[in-house]
């Protein structure tokens, strides 16, 4: 899948770029012709191309489907009871409790998407996309929470004009619409705040392997959440001190956690808005995860210029989300995220090159990409304050 070009308004074209339309245009007459595509898909040498298309194309049109199919999975508990070894449908039937008409519907489903896999004498294994969700509370509490979502993307032409009846999504991240975010309650922070430290290992790893902190006295985690990542960075630099900022509900939810974890006497939390709050001083590096794609540019503007005057003179910023035009994962970034956050209400994907100017423009200095194993689950840049800072 390409990036799309980012001109709002149609410049004229260089005499290649007239070309490659030149030929966009003929392929596309080509590709929308019935004709054509009877001729592709009788040809066998481009009959296994028409296929991967067709195939392609109507996965688009069934993904929704595929979805609910993985949510039935998840709720039913189906990969942990295939954990324990293959089972004969009616088996599988009864431990769920279904009737075995509707168990076999959804193990033929399952099976289709490779998330469960056929076994000898008639029984059902792990599929080896099921597999990797085996105990993996990370990605079955992303599935669960996207009840929310399905029913803010029911009409989506409403929700891009503005109109959308639903706002489940809104409602489950409430600060995404406060006007003082900081007065949120605990029980309304509860929910994502959980969501955010289950699916924390998820991006934990993959920051840490690329960037050892190593070499740092005081972490300062914004919008830290209940401390997950915090945890995994201690765990890893045993003499770091840590500080985490997050609203006044969500520290007091990192109080609890990061005592149980034994942080104790190194850590400091504070609670606040970092939209109008200063943020706590004296660390040489500060974190952004998955932070600034839920503002709008004037607020994440704001953030950065709060953690630049935070940082102590030389320090160094970890600013990490999935980012938007990422080679290879430009459906995440690009697709999922983009609508995500417009039903969420605030906020939007952006580039590594959006983040590193806005970095730039908000005084950072040796701004520079560091590429992460999984750049679908998180990209991270690394910037550093000014010594006069
Ligand atoms: C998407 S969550 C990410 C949490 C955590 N960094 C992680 O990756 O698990 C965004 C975090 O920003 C916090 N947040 C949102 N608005 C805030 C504000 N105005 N001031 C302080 N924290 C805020 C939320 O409470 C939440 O914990």
């Amino acid at each position: 899948m390409q990036s799309l070009p980012l001109a709002r308004h149609s410049a004229p074209p260089s005499w290649r770029a007239a070309w490659r339309e030149r030929w966009l245009a003929l392929r596309d007459r080509l590709l929308a012709s019935r004709a054509f595509q009877r001729r592709a898909a009788a040809f066998p040498l481009t009959r296994p191309i028409a296929q991967r298309r067709a195939g392609a194309l109507f996965d688009l049109v069934a993904g929704f489907v595929y979805s609910q199919v993985l949510l039935a999975c998840v709720q039913l508990r189906l990969f942990d009871l295939l954990s324990q070894g293959p089972l004969a449908l009616n088996d599988i039937a009864q431990r769920l409790d279904l009737p075995a008409e509707s168990a076999e519907r959804l193990l033929a489903a399952a099976v289709a998407l490779r998330l469960v896999e056929a076994r000898s004498g008639g029984r059902f294994g792990l599929g080896e996309l099921g597999a990797p969700m085996v105990g993996n509370t990370a990605i079955a509490a992303m599935v669960e929470h996207h009840r929310a979502l399905y029913a803010d993307l029911a009409d989506p032409v409403a929700l891009l004009r503005g109109q959308a009846r639903s706002a489940a999504l809104a409602g489950y991240w409430p600060y995404a619409g406060a006007a003082r975010p900081d007065g949120l309650s605990g029980d309304s922070v509860a929910e994502y705040s959980a969501l955010m430290a289950a699916s924390q290992p998820l991006v934990c790893d993959e920051i840490l392997d690329a960037y050892a902190l190593h070499g740092h006295r005081c972490l300062l985690d914004v919008g830290g959440g209940e401390g997950a990542f915090l945890i995994s960075a201690a765990a890893r630099a045993p003499s770091l001190r840590l500080m985490l900022f997050d609203l006044p509900a969500v520290a007091e939810r990192a109080r609890a956690r990061c005592a149980a974890a034994g942080l104790g006497a190194r850590l400091r939390i504070e609670g606040g808005s970092f939209l109008t709050d200063p943020l706590p001083k004296g660390a040489d590096i500060a974190t952004l995860v998955r932070v600034i794609h839920d503002h709008d540019d004037a607020a994440a503007m704001r953030i950065l210029d709060a953690v630049r005057q935070a940082l102590s003179p030389g320090g160094t910023l970890l600013l990490a989300e999935p980012m938007a035009h990422t080679p290879g994962a430009e459906s995440m970034g690009d697709a999922y995220f983009g609508f995500y956050l417009l039903a969420m209400g605030k906020g939007k994907p952006r580039s590594a090159a959006t983040l590193q100017a806005m970095l730039h423009s908000a005084g950072f200095q040796e701004v520079r990409q560091v590429p992460t194993r999984m750049p679908l689950q998180v990209g991270l840049i690394v910037a550093r304050t000014g010594l006069a800072s």
